[in-house]
Parts: structure tokens; sequence; C-alpha cells
């Protein structure tokens, strides 16, 4: 089959011919049907994430089951799927306290599955490698949704509106009358943005050092609009009595970001990090702003949310109307245009692009 590989950090990307190995037991093949552009995996693939190559990139999709191994219990051929890049073990600590988003078998940015690149391993983003014509994944990495769900729709459920609408209702508990700033306005900022009018706030502004991103702001329901320049501080405040936002959602996954979060962030508020950044771009604090500032910094890991109760929430809002995803996908492309929706993305142009197949 065909997938996106990138052979080392900020190698040229190129479409190859990958070899799949059988589906073996617990086992799924998902014939991809429309796979998201993510900035993770721009990251993975400049090497701002640090990751093993060759990589097959991709992880925010949706398709149709081809295939299923010995013992699969949880989807059939000819389900429709979502795929969930952090599938939960269900009995380690953190699945039996209820935080299935930490599951102690995940987190690592490529895993092998057997696929091979001129028989040698190749590893796959986020356990999926969904920028692909198909994926090989554990039953569990496939969450089944109803087959009249547009593809596109389906496959930003599976990471940026997950993460978006997860930091804002489960991390950060926004509710009815809140302030929400949300910095950085791609897929997942965008997401938190709907997610954070849907949830009543009365004040939701977005921020981007893009100019372009004003009208996707308003079209996912921003009340307000600032760039990020050096006054933005001084803007929020005044948009918010004067005090600062009483939620701050961090979307681009920086330290200059988080540091802008949190300054942008009342006394007692809350910084909630949604972006990825690189381990050695460090956040700086000052030990006095720390305790005076009374702030609560934490991050939001899948958006705090389990895919298999979620997913299925969220498919029923676009369906019923009252998530409406259309304005995030500007773009679409085939898997050899992905260079190019890159860079779109690096110069913050537009929402998402999708990738979608035959
Ligand atoms: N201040 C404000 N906005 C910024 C800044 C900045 N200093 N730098 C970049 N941005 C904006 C970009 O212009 C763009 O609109 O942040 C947005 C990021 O959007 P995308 O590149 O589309 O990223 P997305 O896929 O939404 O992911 C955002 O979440 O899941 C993580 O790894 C992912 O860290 C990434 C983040
Ligand atoms: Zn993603």
């Amino acid at each position: 089959m065909r997938g996106l590989v990138a052979r080392a950090a900020d190698a040229p990307l190129r479409v190859e011919s990958i070899e799949v190995p059988a589906t073996g037991p617990g086992q799924v093949r998902v014939r991809i049907r429309a796979s998201g552009v993510c900035h993770s995996d721009l990251s993975m693939a400049d090497g701002t994430l640090a990751a093993p190559y060759p990589l097959l990139l991709g992880h925010e999709a949706a398709g149709v089951v081809e295939e299923v191994g010995d013992g699969v219990h949880r989807v059939a051929p000819g389900d429709h799927v979502v795929l969930n890049w952090a599938p939960a073990c269900r009995s380690c600590w953190f699945c039996r306290h209820d935080e299935p988003w930490l599951c102690r078998r995940n987190g690592a940015p490529a895993v092998a599955r057997g696929h091979t690149l001129d028989g040698r391993p190749l590893h796959v983003t986020l356990g999926l490698g969904a920028l692909a014509e198909q994926v090989l994944v554990p039953q569990e990495a496939a969450v089944a949704v109803p087959a009249d769900l547009p593809f596109p729709a389906a496959a930003l459920l599976g990471c940026a509106v997950l993460t978006g609408v997860g930091a804002v209702r489960r991390t950060a508990g926004v509710a009815p009358g809140d302030s929400v700033a949300v910095i950085g306005l791609g897929g997942v900022g965008l997401s938190a943005v709907a997610a954070a009018r849907a949830a009543g706030a009365g004040v939701v502004i977005g921020v981007d050092v893009s100019p372009a991103k004003a009208e996707l702001a308003a079209a996912a329901g921003a009340t307000d609009f600032l760039l990020a320049d050096d006054s933005l501080v001084r803007a929020v405040r005044g948009l918010t009595g004067g005090r600062g936002a009483d939620h701050a959602v961090e979307c681009v996954g920086r330290a200059a970001t988080i540091r802008t979060a949190w300054q942008s962030t009342r006394r007692g508020g809350q910084v909630v990090v949604v972006g990825m950044g690189g381990k050695d771009d460090i956040v700086g604090l000052s030990a006095l702003d720390v305790f005076h500032s009374a702030r609560t910094l934490c991050s939001s890991v899948y958006g705090s949310s389990d895919p298999d109760r979620d997913v299925p929430e969220l498919a029923r809002a676009v369906l019923d109307g009252t998530l409406d995803l259309s304005y995030l996908v500007t773009d679409r492309a085939t898997l050899d245009e992905v260079p190019e929706a890159f860079a779109r993305m690096a110069r913050g142009e537009g929402a998402r692009t999708v990738v979608q197949f035959d």
C-alpha cells in the first residue's frame, strides 16, 4: 500500500510503497477514507518531537473495517470506524482510576506494528500511521460510528475535535458565563473555541499570529479575535473586566505561548496546555508569580477524553446538527500533496487539510 513516510528528521517527505503484515489475532485492518493533517505529524516529521525513523505519518483518520483477526469482537468488516491513537488497556492504574487517556501502554510517538519499507522496519505514528491507504491496529483502536457520518468529519473527531472539545469541557470544565482565551487557531484551537461557546462561555477570545484566522475564529463562535502581538495581554484584560480570562487554552505547543496563556489569565484562573512542544523549550515562571497569581497550570492529553464514550457522542452531535465542523475543513488534498499542506500549516493558513481516499 501507499503511505507518507519521513525517512529522517526534516528529510523531504515521500509517498512510499509499504508492506503491511497479515492481520493478527485481536487486530483489525482498516481501509482509510479520510485522514487529517495534524500539527503533531509535522512536529514528528521535522524533528520538533523526537521520533524513530523511518516513520509512517498520520493519526487522525476514519475508514471502513476490511478484515478482522481471530478474537475480534468490537467491530466487523464493513463497519465505519474512527481511529483512536490512545486505546486504553482498561486494567492499568490510570485506566482503573478513570484516566484512560493516560493509559500506561500509550504515549510513545511511534511504535512498530510489523510494517516494512524496503525490507526494513517502519514505525507508525501514535500506533496508527494513518496518512496511508490502510492501517493495521489493535481492535481497541477502532471506534465504530454511524455509517451516515461523513468521513472527513469522522476523521477530525479522532484527534483535533476530541482534543479541543475535551480540553474545554473535560479538562477546564468551562461553565456558563466564563471567559476563555484560546491561543492558536488551527484544527485543535478552533474546536476549543466552538466548545467554549457551546458551553455557554460569555467571552471567547480567539488569538493567533495570523490575521487570516479572524474569519475562522468568528465561524467557530469566538466573540473576539486578537492578534498575538505585544499588546495582547493588555487587550485580553480589556475584554475581561481588567482581570484576565478565567481560562486560557494553549493550542500551539511552545514555551512562549504557554507564557502568553499564563499572562492572559486572571488571578486564580486556569491555564490548559493542549499543544505538544519540544523537550528543550523551557517555560520560565518566577516563583513569586506562581505564588501570587494563584493560577492553575495543567495540560490536557487527548482532551481528557475516553474515545469509546466521547467519539460516538460527538458523532451524534455532528449528525443532529448541534456540532458544525464544516468550517474546519478548509482544504482537501491527495497523499502526494500533504507536504504542501504542512507548508500551509507552518504559514498559519487555513484550518484543516483532509486527505480523502476512494
Ligand atoms: N501565538 C499565537 N498563535 C500562534 C503562534 C503564536 N506565537 N504561533 C503559531 N500560532 C498559530 C498558528 O498560526 C496556527 O493557526 O497556532 C495555530 C496552530 O495550528 P495548527 O498548526 O493547525 O496546529 P493544530 O493541528 O491545531 O495543533 C495545535 O496541538 O495537538 C497539538 O501537536 C499539536 O502542538 C500542536 C497543537
Ligand atoms: Zn493530532
